[in-house]
């Protein structure tokens, strides 16, 4: 199997990377290939012949993006119509990789593949005008996920971790909903996927299993470090955050992980095993840097 993953630099693409999934791959970068250019695309994909292109490339700064209009939609809408077109040209299938914020959070009741998408500001809609142009393509199998994280890089699980090793008191919101994901259980069931060479397409979910807060969310790593830090629970509205997030983001996933045969972990077990790949992975190295940092 011979497969491409763009955006290689990023959270998912690193946990690819680390998990090894594949002899024949290409884990190219930002640097190495920049996925708004067709050139660039169409050049690799002639060379390397790919069976399947795994695009985590995206612009996921969601503030941002209010501000860069033109920057997310260049990564986040045309890339995956590039993408999807230049796979086509060499027979190849894509797995594109988009969001829950393409949910506007209306009901409670989770959402499954068929839910009609009214994604609010601009990274949620250049997210689902992504979703568009690569199924346009006819050959690209969409997987959308949830507030993902990983031992990688700045994300939520690593900031609250870091702020309760330093004892410091934080507000965190309470009346947004979804479900964390770790990128290695979404990593396994993108791995899963590809590997039955079933060339499927359409709209997927996979998140890990359950719901919560941020603020759940955090309590939680709180505990996982036995922490005593104060944690505040507010609105978004106290947050001021510059685009909007969906109240109310959950995915369902069961029809994707019956489709597939995929496992799944719950929020918490996910998070359980992420916080102890950074205590296997760092030999504590982590914790210490956090407590000179406080000292
Ligand atoms: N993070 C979340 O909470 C979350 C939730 C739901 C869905 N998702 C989706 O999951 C996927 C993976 O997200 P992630 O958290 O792994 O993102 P990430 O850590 O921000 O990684 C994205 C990667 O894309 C690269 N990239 C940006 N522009 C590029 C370009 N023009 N050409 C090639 N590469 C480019 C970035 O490289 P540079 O930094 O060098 O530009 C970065 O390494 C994305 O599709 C995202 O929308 C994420």
């Amino acid at each position: 199997m011979r497969v491409v993953v763009t955006g290689a630099n990023g959270q998912l693409g690193r946990t690819l990377r680390y998990l090894s999934p594949w002899t024949e791959v290409a884990y190219l970068s930002h640097a190495d290939l920049d996925v708004t250019s067709r050139v660039a695309l169409s050049r690799f994909f002639e060379q390397f012949r790919p069976q399947w292109v795994v695009n985590c490339a995206a612009y996921t700064a969601v503030d941002r993006a209010e501000s860069e209009v033109d920057a997310a939609y260049q990564v986040n809408a045309l890339a995956p119509r590039l993408l999807a077109e230049c796979a086509a040209e060499v027979g190849a299938h894509l797995l594109h990789i988009s969001t829950d914020y393409v949910f506007c959070g209306e009901g409670n009741l989770p959402h499954t593949e068929q839910a009609v998408p009214a994604p609010e500001g601009v990274y949620a809609r250049s997210k689902r005008a992504g979703e568009i142009a690569a199924l346009d393509a006819g050959n690209a199998l969409v997987l959308r996920t949830s507030w993902l994280y990983s031992y990688y890089d700045r994300n939520f699980f690593r900031t609250i971790l870091t702020k309760c090793l330093q004892q410091t008191s934080l507000r965190v919101v309470y009346d947004q909903v979804g479900t964390p994901t770790w990128a290695t259980n979404l990593a396994q069931a993108i791995i899963a996927i590809v590997n039955k060479e079933c060339r499927e397409t359409g709209i997927f979910h996979y998140s890990d299993l359950g719901v919560c807060s941020w603020f759940d969310f955090a309590c939680y790593l709180r505990s996982l470090i036995g922490a005593t830090n104060t944690l505040v629970p507010i609105r978004t509205s106290e947050w001021q955050a510059a685009a909007p997030r969906p109240s109310y983001s959950v995915l369902d996933s069961g029809y994707t992980r019956a489709y597939f045969n995929l496992s799944a972990l719950s929020w918490m077990e996910g998070a359980k095993a992420c916080f102890e790949e950074l205590t296997h992975r760092e030999s504590g190295a982590f914790f210490q840097r956090e407590y000179m940092e406080r000292c």
